[in-house]
């Protein structure tokens, strides 16, 4: 399973990449705006940034929403890297500029999922990447994880080569449950990709073992 990092804070995709785990970026308008990034020349020179950060792959996402805009736009961004990943939100124009860069070969990620509806459609017109918001879903009392299983056992049936990216991820249960169930990808924020390393009985062990030492060395 892949582990992409939901950020575009540089400090901490480096941290995580120094963790040795990352394969990847998403980012979103809104976690752009978080940097106070805005603007198109300063947007592209930050994809840049994390692409000189990271050897993987890096979502960046459209902001025009008609299909000819998301096109030019898409293509743009596109060329700025080679690991840039176009990312599309799911509606009509999205599926259709999806459709679009599959024909010319650029990779895509369709974003903001929330239905087994939505991501056939994606699958079926080539997206690389599709992005089920797990996460947002169990706000609504909906259930994100048997999403992801449902889409996992129509791709698979289908032989569909697009890759489930599971995102809106909260917590390491939603981590390791995706993994269960066969999830391509994780996106998640630095601190829920380091909560996977807890346990009180390590930090209890851990502990015993350097009083232990600590008791025969002095
Ligand atoms: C996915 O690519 C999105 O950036 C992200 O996972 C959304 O998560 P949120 O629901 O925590 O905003």
């Amino acid at each position: 399973m892949k582990f992409f990092i939901d950020t575009a804070d540089l400090d901490q995709i480096r941290q995580a990449n120094e963790l040795g785990v990352l394969d990847g970026v998403t980012t979103n308008p809104s976690l752009m705006a978080k940097q106070g990034i805005s603007g198109e020349k300063n947007l592209h020179a930050h994809y840049l940034s994390i692409c000189e950060v990271i050897q993987g792959d890096v979502s960046a996402e459209v902001i025009a929403t008609n299909y000819e805009g998301m096109c030019s736009e898409g293509e743009i961004l596109a060329n700025l890297h080679s690991q840039i990943v176009v990312k599309i939100p799911m509606t009509i124009d999205g599926i259709r500029a999806i459709h679009h860069f599959y024909e010319q070969g650029i990779r895509t990620n369709c974003t903001l999922v929330f239905s087994l509806s939505q991501a056939l459609l994606a699958a079926k017109v080539g997206a690389t990447y599709v992005s089920p918001f797990i996460g947002r879903l169990d706000d609504i009392s909906s259930d994100g994880l048997q999403l992801i299983q449902d889409i996992r056992m129509v791709y698979d049936s289908y032989d569909f080569e697009t890759e489930i990216l599971a995102a809106s991820v909260r917590h390491s249960m939603h981590i390791v449950n995706c993994a269960k169930i066969g999830a391509d990808v994780i996106t998640a924020p630095l601190e829920v990709i380091k909560s996977l390393a807890h346990h009180p009985l390590t930090d209890i062990g851990l502990k015993k073992f350097l009083d232990d030492y600590q008791k025969t060395s002095s």
